[in-house]
């Protein structure tokens, strides 16, 4: 046998994992646009972060790049989930692009929490990653004002034009442990330091990180679906080792390292939001070729959180064109 395992393994699944609304919605638009307008369909950034995902849209015709200058005039492009900062916008109207805009409606959201804050004099404070497309979309929304801390130890350095005019916002994909820690030194060093109602932290984040916690607390393994620079699939990553089990952020079930399942009882499998469940299938299909018995899905919450298509890429009939 090529099994590595030894015992009755099991494998685990996470629920919910995977595609949440503002990626399958991202998917849909640069698809949909393809098939009504045809190749090329221009994508500013990687539509979603996720390998499979851009290589699949790549090969039906989409190009992506990184600036809108490598976007020929009149042409048709696709901004990513992530989001984009207000001059591209401005941009891609002054170079007359046919614009479809894939951010995620929950990052649109953050984006018009910001407008808002600094309209009412409010210099914003944003808790992220740097170099992130989307702090970078967030950051880009007002000329100035706009503060990144991505720690305790930034908000303790930071300094402020009017500590008594100051708000915050997050990224969407934060660990939901640490964003809140972040946010209550912000809190400590700027009494009176306005917030959103509702955290920013996207459902989907908050939901798959509540997940790969029960799943980390009955494995001895977690595989998280996902690619390198995705955000929230490096934490979903983080929140499993956080917890004292071994974890690994793979692309798939070709970057299986037999090594890892020596010794293991239950392998648990979760993915970020921008991977498709078609590799978490290979993935378990890879791990019963090593042996494993027996797969189960946890019991979890079953999202129906779904966004509409922007206006001109219509809705799907029943022959899904
Ligand atoms: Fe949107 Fe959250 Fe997905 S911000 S793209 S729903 S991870």
């Amino acid at each position: 046998a090529t099994g590595v395992v030894d015992g009755a393994v099991e494998v685990v699944l996470a629920q919910p994992r995977g595609f949440c609304a503002g990626v399958d919605r991202a998917i849909d638009i640069v698809e949909r646009a393809l098939q009504i307008h045809g190749s090329p369909v221009y994508v500013r950034h990687e539509i979603v972060h996720n390998k499979f995902v851009v290589d699949d849209l790549r090969s039906k015709g989409a190009i992506f790049v990184k600036e809108l200058d490598e976007v020929p005039a009149g042409a048709l492009v696709v901004f990513s989930a992530h989001g984009v900062p207000q001059k591209v916008q401005d941009e891609a109207r002054c170079r007359g692009l046919q614009v479809f805009d894939a951010t995620c409606p929950l990052v649109t959201k953050v984006h018009v929490e910001v407008a808002k804050m600094r309209r009412q004099g409010l210099e914003v404070i944003m808790i992220g990653h740097a170099g992130h497309p989307e702090v970078e979309g967030t950051l880009g929304q007002s000329p100035d004002g706009m503060y990144l801390v991505e720690d305790e130890e930034d908000v303790a350095r930071l300094q402020v034009n009017a500590p008594d005019k100051l708000a915050f916002v997050t990224q969407t994909t934060l660990s939901v442990d640490d964003a809140s820690k972040v946010a209550q030194a912000l809190r400590e060093r700027f009494p009176g330091i306005q917030e959103p109602k509702k955290s920013d932290i996207c459902y989907a984040t908050q939901n798959r990180q509540d997940a790969v916690k029960l799943l980390a607390s009955r494995c001895d393994l977690v595989l998280v679906v996902g690619s390198r620079n995705s955000s929230n699939s490096n934490r979903l990553r983080e929140v499993a080792e956080r917890l004292n089990v071994e974890a690994y952020l793979i692309d798939g079930a070709e970057s299986i390292d037999p090594a890892w399942l020596e010794g293991k009882q239950t392998v648990g499998i979760t993915a970020g939001a921008s991977a498709p469940e078609l590799l978490v299938q290979q993935v378990v299909t890879r791990i019963k070729e090593m042996g494993a018995v027996s797969v189960r899905t946890m019991d979890g919450l079953v999202e129906n959180v779904s966004f509409p298509l922007p206006k001109g890429l219509g809705r799907k009939n029943a022959d899904g064109v």
